[in-house]
């Protein structure tokens, strides 16, 4: 019989989809909260193991013990895809996680200098849990696997591999935004050259927009001084690629949300809450990068220039908890809450509250109740790689809503008709509330058309389907140069 290659596709990424949580002896998984996990899983999920792959498999650092997972697994649950879960020491893993990850490049990454720590001992369990990875991945790796690895957690990771495998196919994405290079050099000497020498390990490098890959090339060029052409860098012995891939998201999932019994009795009962109010709309993670406490000032400057607009508007605002042990983290906690609390104090009548807060995690149906009753949805980071929750806010429309997004989302490059403002001005997010509070049905209408059809054609399989092949070319290009 012939002997056919496996063809197996293994993504990797910090964390896994989910989380394991022991009940009264029993384990059950709960999804993980972030844009990468939850993009990742819907291809899993829709795209069966009959396509182009045999098999996928997902690696990722276990956030529970070892001993848990091992019951789960003896469960014999099945599922779309093989996990491999990472086990790493306890205090390696918060010094890389809560360290380098968090506290130097994730800040850095986004245009917070002054938030950035130096440390070399973080940067030592970055290299280390790099290095389980890459320990890991060689135990494992075949010939004819494709490997795609995921964001700033393992940008070492892909040099590692290609030290050992020269012939390896290794995708990699960045889903935070590169720096201009007059930011990124601000890192110690040796990790940006260890950075920019990991990233390039890779044979295609993706970003989710055109800047982030101009500034990638001009930082490889800066560092290492090889060149490029358009987007290829030439190192001595290969070319490498890097391109833009803006993630998508799983358009029909949010979009037939509106149909789903469940969710229409979950946004029947909110509404119900306002009755005749207008509702304003955010959720994110709890992140300095979010711009929360900005767009609160500029909710409060509406309500200060639009006396007639109280009492007949609400601002759902959700924040969901993240990074709690990093310092920045719960400073910026407090001071949202204060803010909140002063905005209501100042407001507040005895039936109506301008702000309602919600600290905590959202299942789906809640999530697509609030995005489908919402009629302004107000997304406007500070910095933002992509952000998923503009896309899914206008999936989740039928034939209205408003959608208020910062022009420094990575989402505003695809979504012109989008009310974009600069987060940072409260009186541009003040106007823009106003707009979009007045704005006609017809007109709504007709932006949430032009916005559907963009993120229905451009969805994460799209997404997906479209890194992997310009992956295999990349491969086949470099073949065809060392043949010549
Ligand atoms: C962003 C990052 C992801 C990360 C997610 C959640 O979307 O790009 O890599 O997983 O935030 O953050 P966390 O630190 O909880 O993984």
């Amino acid at each position: 019989m012939e002997d056919v290659m496996q063809k197996r596709l293994i993504v990797v990424s910090n964390r896994l989809p989910f989380q394991l949580l022991e009940k009264n002896n029993s384990v059950t998984l709960k999804e993980s909260d972030g844009g990468l996990v939850s993009a990742l899983k819907s291809y899993f999920e829709t795209s069966g193991p009959q396509g182009t792959f045999n098999s996928k498999w997902w690696i990722g650092s276990a956030d529970f013990p070892e001993k848990r997972w091992k019951k789960y697994i003896a469960q014999e649950q099945t599922s779309s895809f093989s996990v491999e879960p990472l086990f790493i020491e306890k205090k390696t893993y918060n010094k890389f996680y809560n360290g380098f990850c968090n506290a130097t490049l994730w800040p850095l990454f986004h245009y917070f200098p002054s938030f950035v720590e130096f440390d070399e001992e973080t940067f030592k369990s970055y290299e280390e849990v790099n290095r389980h990875f890459a320990d890991k991945l060689l135990t494992i790796l075949q010939p004819g696997d494709t490997l795609w690895i995921h964001d700033y957690q393992l940008m070492l990771l892909p040099g590692m591999i290609r030290e050992q495998r020269p012939d390896a196919t290794i995708g990699y994405f960045l889903h935070i935004p590169f720096p201009s290079f007059e930011v990124f050099r601000m890192l110690h000497r040796p990790w940006k050259e260890k950075i920019i020498n990991g990233l390039l390990g890779a044979d295609l490098i993706g970003f989710h927009t055109h800047e982030y890959v101009q500034h990638f090339l001009k930082s490889v060029q800066m560092v290492t001084g090889y060149d490029y052409q358009f987007r290829t860098v030439f190192l001595k012995d290969r070319i490498v690629k890097a391109d833009l891939f803006p993630l998508g998201i799983d358009f029909d999932k949010f979009h037939n949300a509106t149909r789903s019994t469940e969710v229409t009795t979950l946004r029947n009962s909110i509404r119900s809450n306002f009755e005749d109010k207008k509702i304003i709309f955010s959720v994110d993670r709890l992140d300095y990068t979010k711009g929360i406490t900005h767009r609160l000032s500029g909710f409060e400057r509406f309500l200060e220039l639009h006396p007639e607009w109280r009492e007949r508007v609400v601002f759902v605002l959700v924040v969901v908890p993240s990074r709690q042990i990093i310092s920045k983290y719960n400073e910026r906690k407090k001071l949202i809450e204060e803010h909140i609390g002063r905005v209501n104090g100042k407001y507040s009548t005895l039936k109506w509250q301008p702000i309602i807060y919600r600290y905590n995690h959202l299942s789906f149906d809640e999530l697509s109740a609030l995005y489908q009753v919402a009629d302004v949805g107000l997304i406007t980071p500070l910095r933002d790689g992509m952000n998923l929750v503009a896309k899914e806010y206008v999936a989740s429309q039928t034939t209205q809503g408003v959608l208020i997004l910062s022009e420094l989302a990575g989402a505003a490059n695809e979504m012109g008709e989008a009310l974009q403002v600069n987060p940072m001005d409260r009186e541009e997010v003040s106007h823009a509330i106003h707009t979009a509070l007045i704005m006609d049905a017809s007109e709504q209408q007709q932006k949430i058309e032009v916005l559907h059809k963009r993120l229905r054609e451009y969805n994460v399989i799209h997404w997906v389907n479209d890194f992997l092949k310009q992956l295999e070319e990349t491969k086949e290009h470099q073949k065809a140069q060392q043949t010549r």
